[in-house]
């Protein structure tokens, strides 16, 4: 196991109705906010009336940014930025998924550094602080009510590139199940594939004795594999959901990643495919790692063979491990498949042909590689992305 240090001081406030407190919460840090949301679920469910309501008891001023798209741009982070600065702003209140926490967060780096926000996507420069910033959750997906990364989309060249600082973890997180209980099917899957894509990435590593974390991890991607067809069933089922939630924020509090090396590639290769197209994130993963599975399985066969023995349960072919380890990729799919995702491009609805073009753009024309457990160039990207048609 490798030295840490972990530290994650988002405060985690759970459970029914805990939105209601929120008011109380922000007055902590600020009286004058930014509320920033997405394209209007939150009003149609009537969760924007209970937050204002919470932030008026409170006394607190807020002007509104609504608009963030899934796969957040960055002109409406400028936007942002700006709002904050002529209104002296000093904290930032997003409500929804992934896609408004991460625009709150770029917004939260912008707002206090000199230059251009987009540096710290393409790494010119490590941002050293930002404004505080609190959620509430809408859906168990991406992990960012407690992560340290933001990613965004610079629609200059469609580049989504990500940030990884711990001045953007969120001062408070607020997860009520009930919340995801007007999600789309769709967004729910493709929020299950985000979760174990978090748990995989961490699972497929090099580093050795790290039995704790791998039994953790193993447990997580358990309870998304029995939970997630239960809420897709039975959508308004909160302890179903209560468990759906909270394993959707310990995948990626970066607790999972002590004392070991995670990967990465994968999600490195789905930011070119939802950079280019704007699918969903989840739906993305759900082709990429099946993918890059079957392209690096190789590098170490034990350790996909328990995966397929202690997640999926394939029974164990002592004298034929390549057989077990390929029974434990294809139960993924099969998973993937019953919550209703693709596993090709073709699913995604992509049949052109520019995947020479993304294996270009995401190894930096090959002058970087991605991943850990197995470092891939561009022609490895480019084969693995083969594999997805
Ligand atoms: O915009 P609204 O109207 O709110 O609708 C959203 C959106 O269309 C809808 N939705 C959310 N909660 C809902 C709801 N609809 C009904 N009821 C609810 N309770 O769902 C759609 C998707 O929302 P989005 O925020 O895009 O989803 P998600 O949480 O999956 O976030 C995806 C983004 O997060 C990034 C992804 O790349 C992607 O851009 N990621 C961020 C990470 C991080 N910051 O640590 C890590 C991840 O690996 C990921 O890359
Ligand atoms: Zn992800």
């Amino acid at each position: 196991m490798d030295n840490f240090i972990f530290e994650n001081p988002t405060k985690i406030i759970f459970g029914k109705d805990m939105e209601n407190s929120v008011g109380e919460e922000v007055r902590n840090y600020s009286k004058k906010i930014l509320l920033h949301y997405g394209g209007g679920s939150i009003k149609k469910t009537g969760l924007y009336d209970r937050v204002v309501a919470s932030l008026k008891a409170a006394e607190i001023e807020y002007i509104e940014l609504p608009g963030v798209k899934p796969n957040p741009r960055l002109s409406l982070v400028r936007e942002g930025i700006k709002i904050c600065r002529e209104n002296n702003i000093d904290f930032i209140l997003a409500v929804g998924g992934g896609s408004v926490i991460d625009s709150a967060k770029a917004i939260a780096m912008g707002t206090v550094y000199d230059g251009d926000v987009w540096d710290f996507y393409t790494g010119k420069a490590v941002p050293e602080a930002a404004l505080p910033i609190g959620t509430i959750l809408t859906i168990p997906a991406a992990g960012s009510e407690s992560s340290t990364g933001s990613v965004i989309t610079n629609e200059d060249g469609w580049y989504k590139r990500s940030v990884d600082s711990t001045v953007i973890y969120p001062r408070f997180s607020i997860l009520n199940p009930e919340l995801a209980f007007t999600l789309p099917k769709y967004q729910v899957a493709c929020g299950a594939a985000d979760i174990l894509a978090h748990l995989m990435e961490r699972y497929f590593t090099n580093t050795k004795s790290v039995e704790l974390i791998d039994r953790l991890i193993e447990s997580t991607m358990k309870t998304i594999i029995k939970y997630v067809p239960i809420v897709l069933d039975d959508s308004t089922n909160y302890e179903a959901w209560a468990q759906v939630m909270w394993a959707g924020t310990v995948a990626h509090n970066n607790l999972f990643s002590t004392g070991r090396v995670g990967d990465w590639a994968s999600h490195s290769i789905e930011h070119e495919i939802s950079g280019i197209y704007d699918v969903a994130h989840g739906a993305g993963l759900a082709v990429v790692f099946p993918a890059w599975m079957k392209y690096v399985y190789k590098h170490d066969i034990n350790r996909f063979v328990q995966f397929a023995v202690r997640v999926w349960n394939v029974e164990q072919d002592f004298f034929d491990p390549e057989k077990t380890a390929l029974q434990g990729i294809e139960k993924l799919e099969e998973f993937f498949k019953t919550i209703g995702l693709p596993i090709r491009l073709e699913g995604l609805g992509i049949t052109d042909d520019r995947l020479e073009e993304m294996a270009d753009k995401g190894t930096d024309s090959d002058r970087r590689t991605l991943g850990n457990f197995v470092k891939l160039g561009k022609q490895d990207v480019y084969n693995i992305l083969k594999l997805a048609q």
